[in-house]
């Protein structure tokens, strides 16, 4: 089993995620730790013990930051509703899973007393990622990867270039670009190739507790629109770990737009190698949907 932390920001399309990782025999997830992203950094570590509690899983979930390094906090409420994941009466959890350690602390004991590298898998802002790599910098020799979701390669979903994770706390997702740790980057344009659409996801009714559960929180992403298409964003991560040979990836050099005046947070990709630097991260440009498709739905039908 491969050895995974998973960052996030609960979050409907989070929820998702940590669910197929949770369920996965390919992979351990040895630690959640929550980041103000979605919605404020109480209530997404509330839904993180939320998720934990409805599946009945013991995994230890660890508080990080409540800001972004240096801009004001955004959200995202307009797409996951105020809780950050409405639509499901989850039951009340209890603060048992909660760790006293912060986020950083509590990666790098992780990392640092895990006999193989550790896989950081972060699904929402940076900012954790970052103050974890600045702080202690060592940590780097046992990380294996860190397969993100965020960022790029065409337009954006918070600004006109800028995807939702990098735009909230750009600073921290540069820091993370020039970390010299393999990074895969799963962006926005992998997520909209492989849209859900709601014949496909009637089937989560009938699947399991989990399947009823997701389609309550379908129900209300992004206000409801599922006859667009839902667009499962931090899954495609997920989806990476489990089964790469359904992208395209390029390895290329990435950076973070800071101070653009109309692009700031924006991923800049280098496909075509005009800036000349050696590539810093795996890029996922593209993915096949049917692949997809299937893997998502078998996969949440693993789960209870
Ligand atoms: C990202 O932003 C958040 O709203 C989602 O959870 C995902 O991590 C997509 O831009
Ligand atoms: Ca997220």
């Amino acid at each position: 089993k491969r050895p995974i932390i998973i960052d996030t920001d609960p979050g409907i399309d989070d929820a998702v995620a940590i669910a197929i990782a949770l369920y996965s025999e390919k992979l351990d997830v040895r630690l959640i730790t929550t980041v103000a992203g979605n919605v404020s950094l109480d209530k997404v570590t509330y839904n993180a013990l939320r998720l934990l509690k409805f599946f009945k899983k013991d995994i230890p979930v660890a508080k990080g930051a409540s800001r972004p390094l240096i801009k004001d906090p955004i959200d995202a409420s307009d797409i996951h509703g105020s809780t950050g994941m409405d639509g499901f009466d989850f039951e009340e959890p209890t603060d048992e899973l909660l760790l006293k350690e912060n986020a950083v602390n509590a990666m790098y004991r992780v990392i640092t007393t895990s006999k193989e590298k550790i896989t950081l898998v972060p699904i929402g802002p940076l900012t954790n990622i970052a103050l974890l790599l600045k702080v202690y910098p060592e940590v780097k020799e046992n990380i294996e990867e860190i397969v993100l979701m965020g960022g790029s390669t065409t337009r954006g979903n918070a600004g006109v270039m800028s995807e939702f994770n990098m735009f909230a706390d750009p600073e921290a997702a540069k820091i993370v670009f020039q970390s010299n740790i393999p990074i895969v980057m799963a962006g926005l344009d992998v997520g909209w190739k492989a849209l859900i659409y709601p014949e496909d996801s009637e089937q989560l009714l009938d699947m399991n507790e989990t399947g009823k559960m997701v389609y309550q929180l379908f129900k209300k992403y992004r206000g409801g629109s599922m006859k667009t298409g839902l667009k499962m964003y931090d899954s495609f991560a997920i989806a990476y770990l489990l089964e790469p040979n359904m992208f395209k990836t390029v390895d290329t050099f990435v950076d973070v737009e800071l101070s653009g005046t109309l692009t700031a947070g924006c991923t800049v990709v280098d496909l075509k190698g005009y800036l000349g630097k050696q590539s810093n991260a795996k890029v996922c440009t593209d993915v096949d949907a049917q692949m997809f498709t299937d893997w998502f739905f078998n996969s949440l039908r693993k789960c209870n």
